[in-house]
């Protein structure tokens, strides 16, 4: 079998969905890759790597998409990529299938057996081909060095013959991947941190990594569902949320909010009253800017100022350090695939937890249930 890394086609994406490092891995299960020519190098990886471990590229994206049985990308399919895929081919991406319904009906219609690894159930056993937690890795990293970059302080304790200079203070909204891993560097640099969750699970973590957690008065209860990820709270916890949060939000000079709740707007946590008892010069930087924003103020992708604040909800931040982010993504389907693919043979049987959850369309067909149920199919 064939599986093809075509240079991507969404506006500033950079990453590439398979690195060098992990053709090798596929090529001992006995598949053939093919690479586009200079579908790496956004990311950092040359044609000459990718054919030194074996890979054939491809001169143009019309010949790799005809004659491939299997197509792995970083990014949902843009329609240049629709109007490529060939019947039948098998597809591995991000897909967003709970709110992208559009996307899935093209691709149930254009016959595209896909699996979104995105929906990626979170079990121990699936940790290693986690798109999400190695994406939000990278992108709460990143969120704070953009904050740094951005706001004008220095993020350490400093004790200098002009005297001592404070470190600034971050808030981290939603301590789950991406906001664990932003408090983390954000402590790495300095930073006095403070961190909120509804989960009260996180407590722990939010403090083994030197941050103080922000406690709501008569915590949720029942704040997660089966699969760990946050739920919807009621209206009377909101508002005690909401009023704690006030209280964080005034006092930091940072803000990274990083709340989502699977297939449903993001809650929204900083209001533009909180924004405005903010001092000039701080940063709010919102990575739930895709999902409608955290704060009532985010434009996805543009740079607002409130009275002297900035918001920035940047919607792809991994692909800003795509090395490291295709690297990870790569690994994640590599270990995908080596449950998958028997002797050169890709196998998907609904007994597979992994496949069960990430199977979108097959046969034409919008196959996983709860796709199907949303999108009424
Ligand atoms: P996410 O990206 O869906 O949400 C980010 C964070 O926002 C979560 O911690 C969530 O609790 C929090 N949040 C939601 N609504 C909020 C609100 N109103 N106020 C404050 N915070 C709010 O979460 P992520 O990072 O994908 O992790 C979800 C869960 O999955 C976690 O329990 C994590 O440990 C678990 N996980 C399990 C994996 C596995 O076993 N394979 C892999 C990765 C994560």
């Amino acid at each position: 079998m064939k599986i093809a890394v075509p240079k991507a086609t969404l506006e500033g994406e950079r990453r590439v969905s398979l690195v060098p490092e992990t053709c090798t891995r596929l090529k001992k299960l006995g598949l053939d890759v093919l690479i586009e020519a200079g579908a790496g190098y956004s990311a950092g990886f040359p044609d000459e790597e990718y054919e030194a471990v074996g890979a054939r590229v491809v001169g143009s994206a019309e010949a790799l998409f005809g004659e491939t049985d299997l197509l792995v990308q970083v990014h949902p399919p843009t329609e240049t990529d629709l109007s490529r895929i060939r019947p039948g081919t098998t597809l591995f991406a991000i897909l967003n299938p709970l709110t992208r319904h559009d996307l899935v009906r093209r691709l149930a219609q254009q016959n595209v057996t896909s699996l979104a690894m995105d929906m990626m159930p979170r079990i121990s056993r699936a940790q290693k081909m986690d798109v999400l937690s190695s994406q939000s890795t990278v992108a709460g990293y990143k969120a704070v060095l953009l904050a740094a970059v951005e706001i004008g302080k220095m993020f350490p304790l400093l004790m200098t013959a002009a005297g001592t200079i404070t470190p600034v203070k971050v808030l981290v909204l939603g301590a789950g991947v991406a906001g664990l891993q932003a408090i983390a560097t954000a402590r790495r640099l300095g930073a006095v941190v403070e961190a909120f969750d509804v989960r009260p699970a996180v407590k722990e973590q939010v403090q083994s990594l030197g941050a103080k957690f922000v406690e709501v008065e008569a915590p949720a209860e029942d704040a997660e569902d089966k699969g760990g990820y946050a739920k919807e709270m009621s209206e009377a916890y909101k508002q005690r949320q909401k009023e704690a949060i006030a209280r964080h939000v005034k006092e930091a000079d940072v803000a990274i909010s990083t709340a989502l709740i699977p297939g449903k707007p993001a809650p929204v946590l900083i209001t533009t009253e909180m924004v405005s008892a903010m001092r000039p010069g701080s940063v709010v930087i919102d990575l739930a800017a895709e999902a409608g924003g955290n704060c009532e103020l985010t434009r996805p992708d543009e740079r607002v100022e409130h009275r002297g604040v900035l918001i920035l909800g940047p919607r792809n931040l991994p692909a800003t350090i795509p090395y490291h982010a295709s690297q990870m993504y790569s690994r994640n389907i590599a270990s995908f695939l080596q449950d998958l693919v028997k002797a050169g043979e890709l196998k998907l049987s609904m007994e597979d937890e992994c496949v069960a959850g990430t199977l979108i369309t097959q046969n034409g067909q919008i196959v996983h249930p709860r796709i199907k149920e949303l999108i009424g199919a």
